[in-house]
This record gives C-alpha cells, structure tokens and sequence, in this order.
C-alpha cells in the first residue's frame, strides 16, 4: 500500500473567517495543525460548522457507561475526520470513545496512487492520536457492516441516482431504500442518527426511507463554512 502524509500548517495559523476562528478556538483545533494541509483544515472546519449547529444534548444518549460508539456512513477519504473527533471529545472530555467510519469505494486511487483507504487511515491515526478517540475505517459497502452504534452520522448519502452515479458508483449499488433500511439496524435501541442532505429535492426524498426512526429536529444551515453550493439541511433521528 502506498504511503501517505501530509504537509501540516504552521503552528500559528488560524482560519481567514471569523466562524473558522471561533470553530478552531472552542475545538482546540491546534493540536492538528502539524498533520493536515491547508485543503485539509478546509474540509474539516466544513463539516464542523455543520456537526456544531447540532445541539450537544441531542447526541448524549441514555447509555452513560461504557464507550460510546459512534459509526460515519460514507467517509470518502475522511479528510473530516478531525472534525468528528474533536466535535465528539468536547461534548464528552472523560468518556471512551469509539468512530468507525465507513466508505464503499475505499479502493478509489488518486493521482500520487494513493486510495482514499491510505488517506483515510492516515487522517484517521492522527486525529485519534490528538484526540484520544479510538479511530477506524471500514472499506465496506454499508450495509455488509454489521454491530451496533449509539450514535451514526451521516453526511450526504446520494439519494439521486444521478448523483450516486457522478461520484463513480455503479448503478447496481444504488439502493437507497435497502441503505437506509440497513443503517437502522445499526443503531442501538436508544441510538440517535444525525444527517445532512443537500437541496430541497434531496431532502423530500429522505422522507419515508426510515422506517423506524422518527425525525425530531430539522434545521437549515444558511451560510454553513462547507464547501458545498447547495443549500445544506440537517436532521435529527431517533
Ligand atoms: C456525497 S459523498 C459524502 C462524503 C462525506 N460524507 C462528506 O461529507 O464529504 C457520499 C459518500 O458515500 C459513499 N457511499 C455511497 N454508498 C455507500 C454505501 N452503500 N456504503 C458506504 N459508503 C457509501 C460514497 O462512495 C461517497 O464517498
């Protein structure tokens, strides 16, 4: 497997916009500088915008003992992944916890023949290593996963075919209906799911692939850090 690593930030850097010095401030984003590229940090205070809008108490679930697992479903290349690990660590500083991310095109190369997988685990060791969290990538189909999670995130499952079929899938794999029912099974019976969608159209189709879960909460998120031109929407299940 090729190696890869990155060209960390100087020590002394902090983000150009008021929101990303305010992210790096209040998730003592510091300790990653060393490890993740400029492109990086971008990508990673994208998805903390959006993980920060949701309210802490939605995802301290009723188990308070033991570690608490915590599954994302779809993690590309997991350049975010610090973003999980130091949005999860603020809200519990003293309690184990365990992020199984989750990718079913982990073998996709780049042009250095680096795969995602590569870069995932190496975004991934480092962001455990700053964070204490108990970090790992699964290069699987989704719904070939099996355990149990207390907490699943999932940002921007393709719920389009055309867009499934833009970020190179084959068409045989496009079955929102059998992931969304899968990702269920995966939560524990008090677990909580959080999603982000991408576009009104997006967001009509999500309604009705859950069979269990029930929505609690939707907020948009207006003016969000993330690099996406859409307009973002994230939701609350349980
Ligand atoms: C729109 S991208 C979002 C990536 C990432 N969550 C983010 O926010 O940048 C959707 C990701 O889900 C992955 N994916 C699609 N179907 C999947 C499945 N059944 N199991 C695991 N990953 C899947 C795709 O390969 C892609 O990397």
């Amino acid at each position: 497997m090729r190696k890869y690593r990155e060209k960390g930030i100087d020590a002394d850097w902090r983000p150009p916009t008021e929101r990303g010095r305010e992210l790096f401030r209040i998730y003592a984003l510091a300790p990653y500088t060393p490890f993740f590229s400029r492109a990086t940090f971008d990508e990673l205070l994208g998805a903390l915008d959006l993980l920060d809008r949701v309210s802490p108490s939605l995802t301290t679930t009723s188990t308070t003992s033991g570690s608490l697992r915590v599954l994302d479903v779809g993690s590309k290349n997991w350049a975010y992944v610090g973003a999980l690990t130091a949005w999860l660590r603020r809200q519990h500083p003293s309690r184990a916890l365990e992020l199984t991310g989750v990718e079913i095109a982990g073998s996709r190369r780049y042009w250095d023949l680096t795969t995602r997988e590569t870069r995932a685990r190496y975004f991934a060791e480092h962001a455990s290593a700053v964070s204490g969290v108990q970090v790992r990538f699964v290069s699987r189909d989704v719904r070939e996963l099996t355990g149990e999670f207390d907490l699943v995130v999932w940002l921007f499952p393709y719920l389009l075919e055309e867009t499934h079929r833009a970020g190179g899938l084959p068409a045989s794999r496009f079955d929102p209906v059998s992931t969304f029912a899968h990702v269920e099974t995966l939560l524990a019976p008090s677990g909580q799911l959080i999603l982000a969608n991408q576009g009104e159209w997006e967001w009509r189709r999500v309604d009705g692939l859950f069979r269990k879960l029930k929505l609690k909460t939707q907020l948009s998120c207006e003016g969000s850090m993330h690099a996406s031109t859409h307009p973002l929407w994230l939701s609350h299940w349980a």
